[in-house]
């Protein structure tokens, strides 16, 4: 198979963790006769330093002509502390996000049994979870319009803004992975005091009515369901959420997993996927060789499953993970004072998968 992939590294520790994802890739090509190809682009902080915008035309452009897209992380604090800047890195990957219509987020959280000790919750309380957040990615608080100040400039504003459509083109990627799991649906909103809560709620009880009647779907808000994350997590199959809910909650599910380098997603939507761990650039790692390349890795499985439909090339890296994983060959933030940094735990992935 031959596929063209758009790469952005992005800023802090993204270049680093890419770097170990694009050698999985090229191991996967060599071992099962594929033909990957790799176009660069940059993307938010890196890119307003060369050219002053975090996602450039040309970026945009790469990614349209690409199979798919892999991403890193964006971020520099040079931006985070200073609230006046008016071009900054995050805006980028909204851009990026909305540009691609990019807007439906699936964020899978399974626990390695080999792994358990490495959550600060109690191991009975996260064996067996087994979810995955889907995140409403290109509407509510992050888009809405009107945004910004008043005049005086000592008031501002944000507004949480979605559209029957924008809830039902998600849901519908929600309750069809329901279908191929434990057929389970829960709406996480704050429907007691949103109004933007309660169309979600109406919306998503009328598309579970006409069209997915075999899957259960229940409600909670979303105080409750941070709460039921940590205390119940195995209670979860389908979390189905708006883009900030989903944001907040998906960093808990680094905590039931034992680390949030270890946390891949999927990014569907009109033109093109999208691949990227959760987290997030983490500049205090940079250039350390400490950061955990394995979200980003099996944010690359996912690319090989879900864009190419390449099952078994996928299964290679996730069992390779796994092994590194269970092996203790992986970086300090699951295995403390570990010798192996990104470059040595990406190296020991790539000889599982070709061995
Ligand atoms: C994420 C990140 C982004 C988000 C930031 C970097 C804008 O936290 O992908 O979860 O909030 O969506
Ligand atoms: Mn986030």
């Amino acid at each position: 198979m031959k596929k063209k992939i758009a790469v952005l590294p992005g800023d802090g520790i993204g270049p680093e963790i890419i770097a170990q994802a694009v050698a999985v890739l090229d191991a996967v090509a060599e071992k099962y006769g594929h033909q990957f190809t790799y176009e660069y682009a940059r993307i938010g902080a890196c890119a307003i330093d060369s050219c002053g915008d975090p996602y450039p035309q040309e970026t945009h452009e790469k990614c349209m002509n690409c199979d798919a897209i892999l991403f890193g992380s964006i971020g520099d604090p040079k931006y985070d502390n200073d609230p006046s800047a008016k071009v900054r890195p995050e805006q980028g990957l909204l851009r990026m996000r909305k540009n691609l219509g990019l807007y439906a987020n699936i964020r899978p959280v399974k626990p390695y049994d080999t792994l358990l000790d490495a959550s600060p919750l109690k191991n009975d309380r996260v064996a067996g979870s087994d979810f995955i957040v889907v995140r409403e990615l290109t509407g509510g608080i992050y888009f809405g319009e009107p945004r910004g100040r008043d005049e005086s400039g000592d008031k501002a504003f944000d507004s949480c803004v979605y559209s029957k459509e924008e809830i039902e083109r998600v849901s519908h990627i929600a309750f069809q992975y329901a279908l191929r799991r434990r057929k389970k649906v829960t709406l996480v909103d704050k429907a007691n005091v949103l109004a933007t809560s309660r169309l979600w709620r109406e919306t998503v009880k009328h598309i579970h009515q006409s069209c997915y009647p075999q899957v259960s779907l229940d409600f909670m808000f979303v105080d409750n369901a941070a709460m039921k994350m940590v205390s119940n997590p195995k209670d979860f199959d389908v979390i189905l959420t708006e883009n900030m809910f989903g944001d907040i909650l998906s960093d808990i599910s680094g905590v039931i997993n034992g680390s949030i380098g270890l946390l891949p997603s999927a990014s569907f939507g009109r033109d093109r996927s999208l691949f990227e761990p959760i987290h997030g650039s983490y500049p205090q790692a940079a250039g350390k060789d400490i950061a955990n390349p394995i979200a980003t890795i099996l944010s690359a499985a996912m690319m090989l499953e879900d864009a190419f439909g390449l099952l078994q090339e996928a299964q290679a890296v996730k069992d390779a993970c796994a092994k590194a994983i269970a092996d203790g060959i992986c970086t300090e933030d699951i295995v403390p004072g570990s010798r192996y940094g990104t470059v040595a735990t990406g190296q020991y992935i790539i000889d599982m998968i070709k061995a």
